[in-house]
């Protein structure tokens, strides 16, 4: 079970793959994250306009790609033409969009776990929730542990609740934490909470994890910061200083 005591993850998460060090959401940064050692990886995933889950943070194309746009105005076909990779640098022109298929067979064949950020284009937050459910508990029901669900959206955790409710699910919170956090998580049977590395301290995470939720803060970049987390409770973090800090630093703490 996914509970505060027996986290059964690794502690280290590469946030985005290897998000900075490589394009963000692209097999390459999820290969380069495993390059390091890397265990587990974050990845955020929404719909194209013809239903298929690909792995893109923006509503739009722009940042990320050398095209402009909604991204849920492509169907998949046309999403795969793009450049995903070129914005980044040359060494990574061409790098294509992975649907959330193609990580789930390049993940599970390393041994790397999954955090699927389930993150709708606004206004598709009950479909992506569904359909990025429904499709993860197929494509990981033989793996040794479960993909971690993840989201900002309230919507989008309680449609994955209602079609795979096996599936752990945390909710991400951006900013300060409401009063009504735990509500919220009952609400939603979550087992965990993920919370801004701006707006956590001692308190909040012992209050967290004695209400009996997983605490996982985002996104942290120094050490010294993690190791303040991890004294104070924190089951996770996730990071994109996977070259610079060693995934299993912080193994051999309790
Ligand atoms: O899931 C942790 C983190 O990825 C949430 O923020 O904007 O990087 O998706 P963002
Ligand atoms: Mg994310």
């Amino acid at each position: 079970p996914v509970t505060p005591a027996t986290w059964p993850y690794p502690r280290l998460i590469a946030h985005r793959g290897a998000g900075r060090l490589a394009p963000e959401n692209t097999l390459a940064s999820i290969r380069l994250g495993t390059r390091h050692g890397y265990r587990m990886v974050e990845f955020d995933v929404k719909l194209s306009q013809d239903g298929v889950p690909v792995l893109l943070h923006d509503d739009t194309l722009d940042r990320t790609s050398n095209a402009q746009g909604l991204a849920s105005d492509r169907s998949y076909a046309q999403l795969a033409e793009i450049d995903f990779g070129g914005w980044h640098g040359a060494t990574y022109a061409g790098e294509p969009i992975p649907t959330l298929y193609a990580v789930a067979a390049s993940t599970l064949t390393n041994g790397v776990h999954s955090n699927i950020e389930i993150k709708p284009t606004t206004g598709d937050e009950e479909a992506t929730g569904r359909t990025v459910a429904e499709l993860a508990r197929k494509l990981w029901r033989h793996a040794p542990l479960p993909p971690l669900l993840s989201s900002f959206s309230e919507a989008s955790l309680e449609a994955a609740m209602q079609v795979a409710p096996e599936l752990p699910r945390a909710l991400l919170i951006e900013g300060p934490v409401p009063d009504d956090w735990q509500a919220r998580l009952e609400r939603l049977q979550c087992t965990g909470v993920n919370p801004d590395n701006r707006h956590v301290d001692a308190n909040l995470v012992r209050a967290m994890r004695s209400a009996g939720y997983t605490v996982s803060v985002w996104t942290v970049n120094d050490t010294e910061r993690m190791r303040a987390l991890f004294d104070w409770g924190c089951n996770a973090v996730f990071t994109d200083e996977v070259a610079s800090i060693a995934p299993t630093s912080f193994d051999l703490l309790p």
